[in-house]
C-alpha cells in the first residue's frame, strides 16, 4: 500500500506521530533526519555547520529517491524536505502526504531548549519561527491531509490520521 509521509514544520510532532503511526498500522518507519545521520556518521547540526545547507538537502533529496520506490513505509520528513518540488512529487507517486501543523506559540514551546535545529540558532526564535512559517507555508500546502497538533495528545493525532486514511481506503 501506499507510504504515508508526514510533512510539516519542526517540532510539529513529525517523528512522535510517525513513530506511533507505524506501529498502529504495523509499518517500518522511517525518519529522514535520523536515516540521514546513519547513512552519513554525522548528526544534522554537523552537516549543516561542516558541509552546508546545500549539501543536506542533497542528501535529503537523495534519500527521497531511495524511499520513494519503496511502499507500505510510515515516513517522517525532515521540516525542509518537502520545499524541493521534485521531493513533493516523487514522494506522492506512491504515497499520501499528511501535513502536521502547529502555531508559532506551540512550536516555540516545544523548541525553545533545543540545540539541534541548525536553522533556528540565529536571532530571536519567536521571530525566525514565525518567519520561516510564513515562508514554507505553501510549500506544506501541497498535503492531502492536516492535522493540528497543538490542540490534542500524540495518540489523538494519530487517530485522526488512521480515520482519514480508512475513509479513504488506504489502509485495510
Ligand atoms: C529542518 C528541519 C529539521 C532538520 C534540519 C532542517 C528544516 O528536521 O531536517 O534541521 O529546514 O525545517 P525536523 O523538522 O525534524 O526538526
Amino acid at each position: 500500500m501506499k507510504n504515508i509521509v508526514l510533512i510539516g514544520f519542526m517540532g510539529t510532532g513529525k517523528t512522535a506521530v510517525g513513530r506511533r503511526l507505524a506501529y498502529r498500522l504495523r509499518r517500518a518507519f522511517i525518519d529522514t533526519d535520523a536515516e540521514i545521520e546513519a547513512v552519513t556518521g554525522k548528526t544534522v547540526s554537523q552537516i549543516f555547520a561542516r558541509d552546508g545547507a546545500v549539501r543536506f538537502r542533497s542528501e535529503e533529496a537523495l534519500l527521497v529517491k531511495k524511499l520513494a520506490v519503496r511502499e507500505d513505509l510510515v515516513i517522517s520528513t525532515g521540516g525542509g524536505l518537502a520545499l524541493n518540488p521534485e521531493n513533493v512529487r516523487l514522494l506522492k507517486e506512491k504515497g499520501i502526504l499528511i501535513a502536521l501543523t502547529a502555531s508559532p506559540e506551540v512550536v516555540h514551546s516545544r523548541l525553545f531548549r533545543k540545540k539541534n535545529r541548525p536553522l533556528l540558532l540565529k536571532g530571536d526564535l519567536r521571530q525566525r519561527i514565525e518567519q520561516l512559517l510564513e515562508e514554507r507555508a505553501d510549500a506544506y500546502g501541497v498535503a492531502d491531509f492536516f492535522v493540528d497538533t497543538g490542540v490534542g495528545s500524540i495518540d489523538e493525532a494519530v487517530e485522526q490520521i488512521l480515520l482519514y486514511l480508512s475513509e479513504r481506503k488506504e489502509i485495510r
